[in-house]
């Protein structure tokens, strides 16, 4: 079954149209990559699918609805996760509390949530002995799995991560794709994952589509990233 259709779909900032008609589709359980240069509308792309961006034109699906004219708030409750660019914890609130705002939108109240929460903390034990910390003086990698962990506290079917190792060290890339790795079996997830750095997306997902100045203009097979010349002729660029 299809998680995601998008198709045709058109945004802009004012007057000025960053999206051109994007065209794909995510099947359910599938990991894709979204690949493209700084600019060519990324980012646009995924909060235009959460409702932070109103379509101008086209549709978007989730598991057959369509949610194009859903607030975000609805597609949210729906199951749709976000970790932005950028993180964007709230660094005054400590590590659970943080984590607890994911827990916002979950229905079946306390016994759900604490059942989401301490699933959460087995996920990422790196958060167990920093609950009590104030996000604003965790690590940069460490705001980045803060936020990974928030926004799965919510149970979304549907997780779209936008550049989640830019400005990562290593190690924690490493961990972070080790974590992504393991929900995909155990919570059947399905995820959207915008990245620049080519060995991340390569390490995660089925196929990559490749977006240039607002339309998807190629999709890359699984191992096909590792391929330079394939990646060449739909980048224009070789390495991450
Ligand atoms: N709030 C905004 N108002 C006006 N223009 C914007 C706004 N946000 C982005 N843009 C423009 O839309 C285009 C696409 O931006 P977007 O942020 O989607 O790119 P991106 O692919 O995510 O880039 P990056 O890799 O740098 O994050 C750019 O030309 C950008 O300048
Ligand atoms: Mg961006």
């Amino acid at each position: 079954m299809t998680m995601l259709e998008v198709k045709n779909l058109r945004a802009s900032y004012g007057r000025i149209p960053v999206l051109h008609g994007v065209d794909f589709s995510v099947e359910h359980g599938a990991f894709i990559g979204i690949l493209g240069h700084n600019g060519m509308g990324k980012t646009t792309l995924l909060k235009t699918i959460l409702g932070q961006l109103p379509a101008s034109d086209g549709e978007i699906r989730l598991e057959g609805r369509n949610i194009t004219r859903d607030s975000a708030h609805v597609r949210a409750n729906l199951g749709i996760g976000y970790v932005p660019q950028g993180r964007e914890i709230f660094p005054r609130l400590s590590v659970e509390e943080n984590l607890r705002m994911g827990l916002l939108r979950l229905k079946g109240g306390e016994a759900a949530g604490r059942q989401a929460f301490e699933r959460t903390l087995e996920e990422f034990p790196r958060l167990k002995p920093l609950l009590g910390r104030s996000g604003g003086v965790l690590s940069g990698g460490e705001q980045q799995i803060l936020a990974l962990a928030r926004s799965l506290c919510g149970n979304p079917k549907l997780l779209m991560l936008d550049e989640p190792a830019e400005g990562i060290q290593p190690s924690i890339v490493e961990e972070i794709i080790e974590i992504l790795s393991g929900l995909r079996d155990s919570r059947s997830l399905t995820l959207v994952l915008v990245e620049q750095k080519l060995d991340f997306i390569a390490a995660l997902v089925d196929s990559t589509f490749v977006i240039q100045r607002g339309r998807i203009t190629g999709s890359i097979p699984a191992g096909g990233l590792a391929d330079t010349d394939v990646v060449r002729e739909f980048v224009g660029f070789g390495q991450s």
